[in-house]
């Protein structure tokens, strides 16, 4: 199959690369003329476990391409994906679709012969429908289906979500369409890839569905750490105890700092819209997004409350920046509220984060950055471990005690038990432990 990816994002990359191991032809297609260059000379413009390897692999096989020339791309393709941003507009939080109807209606005049148009952006429903008509509108002569397919990747491990996914869902009724879908993804189903076919507008619902009940899971979760914390219960093997029941699966509920991301906050905010617009109003994912919200807040008095009541001065070291481990993605991470609270009474801040320090200097305010756990933690009153990377998972706390002026981790991912850290004569703060250790 000769395929095109409009968009080479962080999904257009990622899912045109698996395609191409796969063995189809892909170009992958961005108006950004430097990250083109830049992924013809082996440079990732993310940081993604894997990829580059498999960038490289492909490209030197010759069934990997880049291309800023969408009209060249897209003339011979079987299938055109558009995976192109679809930020929440500023104001209204709604999805901003000018960048997928742009695409369109590019592909519309490019192409030639039966083409199939897939939407992997994360779409509000009825975007099909109005893809559809921009496509009509801009060629009534193209022989075009159009048909939606979210993607369900997980940033840090999306190259193995790509390949081994729980599930595929494909959004047509066009038989024609269906037949095309069926082989661009057999090499999957071979795999017993379970691929799902349904209306698009189900389709297109499916994926804000999915990620909207994952993050009031996470939420649900992180509301019951708090009534732990009052009761003397640990949340952790509530988790586990109800997680057991499959009913309602072990996965998602690791309590923490609150959801961040470039999906759950954006994919929700648009569905409480969505939602609204269509006056049936979701208060569940209303609820959700406020609570998350204040909960980013809320983690930085704990530190404060874990300080004594005051960091006023005191010298705070973070550990961890980004959203979450294994990606450089620094959008809506809980450390960005967290440590402007801590500033905003009167800490002094010094963080380290793996692959996320570049990103976290053009979004906060004056940080010291350190190169490792250590060295942020020299003199330092309060250890806050924010993000769970794997480098945090195993710190030498007999040479951080000697360092600190203060031996106190505030652990907001329960990395620790509580024990281990306390042997060493730490004071330890989790999240929703007060009755529980290990
Ligand atoms: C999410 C979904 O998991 C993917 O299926 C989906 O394709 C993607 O959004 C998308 O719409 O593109 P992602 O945002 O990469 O993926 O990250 P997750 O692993 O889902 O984590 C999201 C946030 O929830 C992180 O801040 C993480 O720390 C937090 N989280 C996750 C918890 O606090 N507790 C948990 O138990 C799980």
């Amino acid at each position: 199959m000769r395929i095109t990816m409009v968009g080479s994002g962080y999904v257009g990359l990622v899912s045109g690369v698996c395609f191409a191991d796969f063995g189809h032809d892909v170009i992958c297609v961005d108006k950004v003329e430097a990250k083109i260059e830049a992924l013809k000379n082996g440079v990732i413009p993310i940081y993604e476990p894997g990829l580059d390897a498999l960038v490289e692999s492909n490209y030197k096989a010759g069934r990997l391409s880049f291309s800023t020339d969408l009209a060249a791309a897209v003339k011979d393709a079987d299938v055109v994906f558009i995976a192109v941003g679809t930020p929440s507009r500023r104001g209204d939080g709604h999805a901003d679709l000018s960048y997928v109807h742009a695409a369109a209606r590019e592909i519309a005049q490019a192409s030639t012969g039966f083409t199939v148009v897939v939407t992997k952006s994360t779409v509000p429903v009825g975007t099909g429908d109005e893809v559809e008509r921009v496509i009509r509108e801009a060629n009534p002569e193209a022989d075009i289906a159009v048909v939606s397919n979210p993607e369900f990747l997980r940033e840090g491990a999306a190259i193995d979500d790509f390949k081994r996914p729980d599930r595929i869902v494909i959004g047509t009724t066009d038989e024609r369409a269906i037949e095309v879908m069926k082989e661009v993804y057999r090499p999957l189903s071979l795999n017993a890839a379970p691929l799902f076919f349904c209306e698009r507008r189900t389709s297109e619902l499916i994926k804000y569905a999915g990620n909207a009940f994952l993050a009031m899971k996470i939420t649900f979760i992180n509301e019951i750490a708090d009534l732990c914390e009052r009761v003397g219960a640990d949340v952790q093997k509530v988790a586990k105890g109800i997680g057991m029941d499959k009913r309602i699966g072990e996965k998602f509920l690791h309590a923490g700092p609150g959801y961040g991301g470039s999906c759950f906050p954006k994919d929700t905010l648009a569905l409480v819209k969505t939602a609204q617009d269509f006056e049936s109003p979701m208060r569940l994912i209303e609820t959700t997004v406020a609570i998350n919200d204040n909960r980013k807040r809320a983690m930085a008095r704990k530190v404060i409350a874990a300080c004594g009541g005051s960091v006023r001065g005191k010298k705070i070291a973070i550990l961890g920046l980004t959203f979450k481990p294994n990606t450089d993605d620094m959008r809506e991470a809980p450390s960005i509220s967290i440590i402007q609270a801590l500033q905003d009474n009167g800490a002094e801040v010094h963080a380290y984060d793996p692959e996320g320090m570049e990103a976290a200097r053009d979004l906060l305010g004056p940080v010291n950055y350190g190169q490792d756990a250590y060295s942020i933690s020299e003199k330092a009153d309060a250890l806050v471990l924010v993000t769970e990377w794997d480098a945090f998972r195993a710190l030498d706390f007999r040479r951080l005690k000697a360092t600190m002026n203060n031996p106190l981790l505030v652990d907001l991912r329960n990395v620790y038990p509580k024990t281990e850290v306390t042997r060493h004569g730490f004071e330890y703060h989790g999240v929703g432990r007060a009755g529980g250790d290990a």
